[in-house]
């Protein structure tokens, strides 16, 4: 039983995350997604609302589990038997942040491998910030991320609008 973990911020989930959950299905037996804290980012929306999207958005990959975990990628990793984390590359620039991470989570845990998948060419331009910044304006979003999250999107937003919140 090969499993591995498609960890994340998944703030909120886009079709390039998608893509890349539903080719790692092609190649493992068991796939976890996992909402982990990303430091350097101030969240949107909460680790459950995600995870629910998340769950939404994957309900028809029955090899997929979408929870939260508040740790370490690599202990994540060990608790849920994986032996693989799976990142997608969109571009160079995500290249120096990704080699650091790896690294970083071969030094924490040697028997867990990361693998790297290249997002289809569709996607490569989408990025959670980018789709935050275009529904934060009032565009259209529905072409990269799925219903219940351009809705969540435009709930959001008009609820920050109407409080004053910029
Ligand atoms: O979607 P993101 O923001 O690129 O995902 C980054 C994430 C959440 C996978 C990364 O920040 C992470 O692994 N956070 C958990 C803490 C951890 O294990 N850090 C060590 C790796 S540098």
């Amino acid at each position: 039983m090969k499993i591995a973990v498609c960890p994340g911020s998944f703030d909120p989930v886009t079709y390039g995350h998608l893509d890349i959950i539903t080719r790692a299905c092609d190649i493992f037996d068991r796939v976890y997604v996992a909402v982990l804290t990303n430091p350097a980012k101030e969240a949107l929306f909460t680790p459950d609302e995600r995870v629910e999207m998340l769950s939404k958005a994957t309900k028809h990959l029955d090899i997929v589990t979408c929870e939260h975990f508040d740790g370490l990628v690599v202990d994540y990793a060990k608790l849920r038997g994986a032996i693989a984390i799976v990142r997608g590359l969109r571009a160079v620039t995500d290249f120096e942040v990704e080699l650091k991470m790896a690294s970083m989570n071969h030094h924490l845990d040697k028997d867990v491998e990361t693998v790297f998948m290249m997002t289809s060419n569709e996607y490569s331009f989408i990025s959670s910030s980018a789709v935050k910044e275009v529904a934060s304006l009032g565009g259209d979003v529905t072409a990269w991320v799925p219903s219940c999250v351009a809705e969540a999107l435009a709930k959001k937003y008009s609820h920050a609008r109407k409080a004053g919140i910029s």
